[in-house]
């Protein structure tokens, strides 16, 4: 079974697809670390994020032990993976290794939950249960504050707003992959919603659709 989990920044699709997939005995795959990865390892080279040819090259030659690297959360690398995320080659290049992870879940395991803000869409439009995770940009903008400062980045409120309001309009309005619920996705709102309590929501949407 393949569980595709999508939506913004900070909505809680990393927190709610890992524990899915803790409670499904599923492999997960963070498709964000991905474009992170690549970002790193261009910034690392010295190249240029929008220069579309390195990109493309660095995320052909993306292995897993590539999505273990420590500066994957870092704000310039997250602002680096947004140019990166825009292009249509990079993207391309990229789909094979998250198909193969959701038909092929390593360590036999018997299901797959990806996250990301294309999966649904794009990446595995066949999955069994779409899911789209959302939350009001001011709930998300304080839960992304408060992870920052707890990673000791020195950083004030209204800019952790801006640049989140600036991610979602670029992930929205890209030509390629744009951020979007699927047509056959169930909506999640976490406003209001502690992980617990999204994961519990999650689970009963399963059962809703017949899956568990
Ligand atoms: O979820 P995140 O912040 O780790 O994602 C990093 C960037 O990659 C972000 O700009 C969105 C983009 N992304 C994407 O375009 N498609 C995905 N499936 C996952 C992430």
């Amino acid at each position: 079974m393949i569980i595709a989990v999508d939506g913004p920044v900070a909505a809680g699709k990393g927190t709610l697809a890992r524990a899915l997939a803790a409670r499904l005995g599923f492999a997960y795959l963070d498709t964000g670390s991905l474009y992170r990865a690549v970002a790193a390892m261009t910034l690392a080279a010295g190249e240029a994020p929008d220069d579309e040819a390195a990109t493309e090259a660095v995320a052909r030659r993306l292995t897993p032990a590539d999505l273990e690297r420590d500066d994957l959360r870092h704000e310039a690398v997250g602002q680096a993976a947004s140019l990166v995320a825009a292009q249509g080659r990079v993207r391309a290049a990229l789909l094979d290794f998250q198909r193969r992870f959701a038909h092929h879940p390593p360590a036999g395991k018997k299901g797959a939950v990806l996250d990301g803000r294309d999966i649904g869409t794009v990446v595995c439009p066949d999955a069994e249960l779409k899911l789209f995770v959302t939350a009001s940009p001011d709930v998300r903008a304080e839960r992304r504050y408060r992870e920052l400062l707890a990673r000791g980045e020195e950083i004030i409120y209204p800019r952790v707003l801006q640049d989140l309001k600036e991610r979602d309009a670029r992930d929205q309005a890209r030509e390629v992959a744009p951020l979007r619920p699927a047509e056959d996705a169930a909506i999640l709102d976490t406003s209001e919603l502690d992980a617990d309590a999204a994961l519990q929501a999650a689970m009963q949407i399963l059962q809703d659709r017949g899956l568990r």
